[in-house]
């Protein structure tokens, strides 16, 4: 990933974080966007204080199409091109459909769906214009194929992304740009594990379920991220690839 810029939206914590900071240690230009700005500057300096790269943070929300416009213009002006962009942000909790507000489905919907396509089709934009290829790696979940009681919203959104994922995979080939998907599984130290399995007893019972008997950790979606962004995988297009240790061929429902 020498001299190639990433841009990792949700970056400043959790898997966000840890994928900007293996790209930084691969010797990529990073750039995270998140809406905290001084979560943003801790991961900044964070970051840059265990390696040599590029650094920028950009406050925005992917819901806002000027806000990732200008993320895009600022990478440009920071770093020259855009390479990679992970769509990692995204928006979750738990609620019985029959009691979820209709703003309580559009809100994450309109984070993970419309925020997905909103730096997918601005970045690709870029991509395209630069013709220099690059890759994207959009962050789903394995119930956007088997669906989950508890988060209709996020499943849905999550099926509306692997869709685009394809779409956009079999349409912008021809420029070089590459569309995958990752949909990890119960990982520690994420948001997801914060909202999805908060207690010990949820935590215990997930492992009990999983045909490896553990969580994943954050360098497991590192590995994978690494691989699908680079030229390690250039010729894997439009794939998913699961990082759950199994969990979801042996058992689809979390909760
Ligand atoms: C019921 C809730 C709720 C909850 C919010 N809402 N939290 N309803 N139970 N716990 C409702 C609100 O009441 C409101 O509806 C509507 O949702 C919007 O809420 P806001 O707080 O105004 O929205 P916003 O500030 O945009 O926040 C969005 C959010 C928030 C999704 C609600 O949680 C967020 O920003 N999360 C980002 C971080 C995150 O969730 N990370 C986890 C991703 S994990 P009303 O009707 O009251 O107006 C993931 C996959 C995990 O995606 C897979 C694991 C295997």
């Amino acid at each position: 990933m020498e001299e190639k810029t990433a841009i990792v939206t949700g970056g400043s914590n959790g898997m966000g974080k840890a994928m900007a900071e293996r790209f930084a240690s691969k010797g990529a230009n990073i750039v995270i966007t998140g809406r905290n700005e001084e979560r943003l500057a801790n991961a900044k300096s964070d970051i840059q204080s265990k390696t040599d790269a590029g650094v920028l943070t950009v406050q925005m929300d992917v819901r806002d199409r000027d806000d990732v416009q200008r993320t895009v213009d600022e990478t440009k002006n920071a770093f020259g091109q855009i390479d990679v962009l992970v769509n990692n942000a995204a928006g979750n909790f738990i609620s019985q459909a029959e009691n979820l507000s209709e703003n309580g489905w559009k809100a994450v919907i309109d984070i993970c769906l419309n925020g997905t396509w909103n730096c997918s089709q601005l970045v690709g934009k870029e991509m395209i214009a630069q013709k220099t290829g690059g890759s994207m790696l959009n962050m789903i979940a394995t119930y956007a194929w088997t669906g989950s009681a508890g988060v209709v919203h996020s499943a849905a959104a999550k099926g509306g992304i692997l869709a685009l994922t394809k779409s956009l995979a079999i349409e912008w080939g021809k420029y070089g740009i590459r569309v995958n998907a990752m949909a990890p599984g119960p990982i520690e130290n994420t948001g997801g594990a914060e909202k999805l399995f908060a207690s010990e007893s949820q935590v215990k019972q997930i492992k009990r379920m999983n045909p490896l008997g553990e969580v994943g950790k954050l360098d497991d979606v590192a590995d994978a991220a690494e691989f699908l962004v680079s030229s390690q995988s250039r010729y894997v297009n439009g794939d998913c690839m699961t990082v759950d240790g199994g969990q979801w061929i042996a058992n689809s429902r979390y909760m």
